[in-house]
Order: C-alpha cells, then structure tokens, then sequence
C-alpha cells in the first residue's frame, strides 16, 4: 500500500510516498480502508521534532521513531482482530489512528465511532483531534454553562471553528476572535459577537468573560486574567510556547490567587466522546468547516499550509 513516511526531522521536504506491506490489526484493532484523513498540527510537530523536548517525549532523539504522520481517519472497516466486538467489516467509521496518511491504518475500537450515514468521509475526518479538544477544553475544563460569555481565540482554525460551535450548542454567548478575512465566517457558524484582532485587542477592551478558550494563544497569561470576570475560567489548547510554558507552569499557581482559574490542557482520546460529537454530527450541531482538500501525494503541501498558521477550519486528505 501507499504510505506517507519521514526517517529524520525536519520539513515538509522530509515526507517520501512510500509502498509498504499493508498492517495485520493486532487483538484489539480494526483494519480500516482510508478515505479521508485530515491534518493537525501535531503532525508537523512530531515532523519538526522541535523543540527538542517534543523528541523527548516520543523518544528518538535523533531520528524520529515514529515514522508514519497522521492521526484523523476516516474510512471502512476492512478487518477486526480477535478482541475486537462492537466494529465489524464494512462499518464506515472515524476517530484517531496511528499513520493515518496511507490507504490503510489500524487503530483500537475505544478510538473510533460509527459515522453517521448523513456525513461525509472528509466531514468526519476534520472532526476527531480537533472537535474534541475543543468539547473537553470547554465542558471539562471550562465547565461551559447556558447563558456564559465564552470567548475563543483563535476560532478560525481548526480547534476554534469547532469551539464556535460546541460552545454555541451549549447554550453559550460566543465572542470569536480572529483575523479581518475570516470575520464572516465566524460570524456564519454561530459566533454572537466577532473581534477581528487586527483592529482590536480584546485584552484591552475592558469585556470580561466566564470562560475563555485559547485555541491559538497570542497574548500573555496576565492579559487573559485580565479579560476574565469574577470567577472566570482560561483554558489554554494551544499557541506558541511562550504562551504554553506560561499556561503550564504559572497557570496553577495564578489560579491560587482570587476566584479565577487558568490552565493548559491535553485533551484525551476516549470513545465516549466520539459518539457525542458522531451525534453533533449527525444532528447538524457541529458542521466541520473545510478549508482545503488535497491527496495523498500532496499532505507535504498540506502540511506545509498548515504551518503557516492561518488555515481557515480543517484541511483535509482525500483518498
Ligand atoms: N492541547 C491539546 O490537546 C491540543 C489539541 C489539538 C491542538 N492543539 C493546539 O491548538 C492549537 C490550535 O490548533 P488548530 O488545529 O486550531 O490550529 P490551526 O488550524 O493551525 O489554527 C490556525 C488559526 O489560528 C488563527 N490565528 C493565527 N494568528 C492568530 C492571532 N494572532 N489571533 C487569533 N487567531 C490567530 C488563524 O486565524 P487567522 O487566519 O484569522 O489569523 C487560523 O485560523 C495548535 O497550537 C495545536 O498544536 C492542542
């Protein structure tokens, strides 16, 4: 079969097309047929191996171990292992895999969910990493009320498009934050109030919110302790490092100060959140905002936009 693979670290260049044995699913997994994988950017994370500690935590100091990109599939179950008992051949199915940038990839049952029939393979496969970081970050960990003021930055992206919408589902007043082109389309998946941060720093803006989520994080922890009203809650996905390192390592400690809280977060992979969001989904709730499409032989391409930071909702791999 057809694979995307890198042996060494670095960029998009190091991607190779390569024909390998197709994967045997262990006790566990289920074989699926690929037809849609999307990209996030943990995938040109791991590809860079930057900074050093990334490696660190995967292990391969020098080369990658992990040498096969993608974990957002969609596609039909082709096999199931001997363990395996709620997935059956022919099930089209999506959630989270290990290389998912080929024709086939194997992944455990507890990591994909049916697909509502309604939905398409390219739909569903924007969903998984993204859609779920943004449910956890708010109802977990933002602790998202009917009637809050949830603001989220960065909610053009990946993360925040769906953020938008979760949040609205929720029975949120949504402020989306993002730049001038992608104003309306903010404004079309549900956001009640939209700041263009080309023009305005909400930071400085005197609002207040009950919940703000950083899918992307620009400013410094203290200007998002700013932005939060009595007993506000900033949860912090992801931004650059700066704003990481900060979120991780002041984040608890400012939350021992007053009745605002502020942490970093890592969404977890779990089965019982993919059938909430296949019925998101299904029920119209969410509507995964596609930005790009491209096949297997372009996910350099892909992943190469995606780096630039401002891609618009998901981008998309169709096979
Ligand atoms: N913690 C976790 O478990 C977890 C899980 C998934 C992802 N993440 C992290 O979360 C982050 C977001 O992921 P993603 O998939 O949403 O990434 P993405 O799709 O690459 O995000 C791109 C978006 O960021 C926006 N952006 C760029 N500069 C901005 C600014 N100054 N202010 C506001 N928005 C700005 C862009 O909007 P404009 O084009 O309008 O500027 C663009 O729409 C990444 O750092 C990722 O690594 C974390």
């Amino acid at each position: 079969m057809k694979a995307i693979a890198y042996h060494d670290y670095g960029s998009p260049d190091v991607l190779k097309c390569e024909e390998i044995e197709k994967p045997i699913p262990g006790d566990d997994e289920v074989l699926i047929k690929v037809r849609a994988a999307s990209v996030n950017p943990l995938d040109w994370r791991l590809m860079r191996g930057k900074p050093v500690f990334v490696r660190l935590m995967i292990g391969g100091l020098r080369k990658p171990k992990l040498t096969r990109p993608g974990v957002d599939v969609a596609g039909l179950v082709e096999a199931v292992g001997r363990n395996v008992t709620q997935l059956k051949p022919g099930d089209e199915v999506f959630g989270v895999c290990r290389g998912a940038f080929a024709e086939y990839a194997c992944a455990t049952e507890d990591k994909l969910a049916l697909k509502p029939a309604n939905i398409s393979f390219e739909d569903a496969a924007a969903v998984p990493v993204a859609a779920l970081t943004a449910l956890q970050g708010l109802r977990d960990k933002g602790r998202i009320q009917r009637g809050h003021k949830v603001l989220v930055d960065g909610a053009s992206g990946g993360v925040g498009t769906f953020a938008i919408q979760i949040a609205k589902s929720f029975g949120a007043e949504v402020t989306a934050v993002c730049s001038t082109r992608n104003v309306d389309k903010a404004r079309s998946i549900g956001a009640d109030h939209v700041i263009d941060y080309t023009l305005e720093d909400f930071t400085q803006s005197g609002q207040h919110y009950d919940l703000i989520l950083a899918a992307n994080a620009y400013h410094s922890i203290f200007d998002y302790r700013r932005a939060l009203g009595r007993d506000g809650i900033y949860v912090l996905a992801g931004g650059g490092w700066a704003q990481i390192l900060q979120g991780t390592l002041l984040g608890p400690l400012l939350s021992l100060i007053g009745s605002k809280k502020m942490c970093f977060f890592i969404a977890k992979v779990n089965k019982t959140d993919f059938v909430l969001l296949k019925d998101f989904l299904a029920a119209g709730k969410i509507v995964p905002v596609i930005d790009r499409r491209y096949p297997l032989s372009g996910v350099a391409e892909a992943l190469r936009y995606l780096e630039e930071g401002h891609a618009r909702g998901k981008v998309v791999i169709t096979l």
